[in-house]
């Protein structure tokens, strides 16, 4: 038996998103970045994937989110578009590709559409970008917002502590917010901003808002798959919550693997031709 409202919807639109808003129905949303996870997230019923470009640190390796490239994004979207059958997938467009102008920006997300089959787009920022999010928007593209730490400017905030705890920067992050919605996103992400100010936001617009490390009283959750999974045992904050321990089981599996493979146990007769 399903336990929420949205279990037996064929696929999730943004007016689906819509309306679990409307009625109170919180949205999850997890990353994913290849086909053989996405098919496991959407088996299981996640709403939303997002292709993030959190690719960078946790299939590249790469420190920041600054390094992706929008070929890359692409490549990743694509294969989480082949697995996928229930979820809206979103892609980011990366650190480059739509901030200096509309014009790009549109070129952009067009490209992430067309080549990759994804159903939206995700950029960073609130008044500085609104232009291009307009622009893509005349296009037919959705765009989701995503304001508070917005990792492609950790270079400007210098580090990946709490943001808009000081009241100039909450009022211009409920500012930003205002703008989005008015320009026509679908949707908000707000990253690590206190509950209260983000609980704030999510009453005052009338799109959903999903959050991470901003508290229960926004319309939905988002984590990074690798992070909820324990894979990446490294990146801990208080907000993330860890529901499983994979790196864990993975290296247990390996280790039987070479103990096996170097006792000469496997393999065994009835794993040979
Ligand atoms: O890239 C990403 O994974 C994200 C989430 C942290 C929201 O933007």
């Amino acid at each position: 038996m399903s336990v929420h409202s949205s279990a037996n919807i064929k696929r999730i639109t943004t007016h689906i998103l819509q309306e679990m808003k409307d009625r109170g129905e919180k949205i999850s949303m997890l990353t994913a970045y290849d086909y053989s996870m996405a098919k496991i997230v959407d088996a299981a019923g996640v709403d939303i994937i997002l292709v993030g470009d959190s690719a960078s640190n946790v299939m590249a390796g790469h420190e920041t989110t600054l390094p992706i490239t929008l070929d890359q994004m692409i490549y990743h979207a694509s294969a989480v578009v082949r697995a996928v059958k229930r979820s809206f997938i979103v892609v980011d467009i990366p650190f480059g590709n739509y901030q200096g102008n509309s014009s790009e920006a549109l070129r952009s997300a067009i490209r992430i559409m067309k080549e990759s089959g994804a159903h939206a787009v995700k950029v960073e920022g609130g008044a500085e970008i609104k232009e291009s999010v307009i622009r893509i928007l005349s296009a037919g593209v959705p765009v989701m917002g995503h304001l508070g730490l917005t990792p492609q400017s950790i270079y400007k905030f210098g580090t990946y502590t709490v943001r808009a705890k000081e009241e100039a920067e909450a009022n211009k992050l409920i500012e930003d917010a205002k703008i989005l919605e008015a320009c026509g996103c679908f949707a908000i992400v707000l990253e690590k901003i206190p509950a209260e100010l983000a609980t704030k936001v999510a009453k005052a617009l009338s799109i959903p808002v999903i959050g991470i490390g901003a508290g229960g009283g926004v319309d939905g959750q988002v984590l990074v798959m690798h992070d909820m999974l324990g894979i990446t045992q490294e990146f801990k904050p208080r907000f993330l919550r860890q529901y499983a321990d994979l790196q864990g089981m993975m290296m247990e599996a390996f280790q039987n693997y070479i103990k096996d493979v170097k006792s000469k146990d496997f393999p065994n007769e009835s794993e040979s031709y």
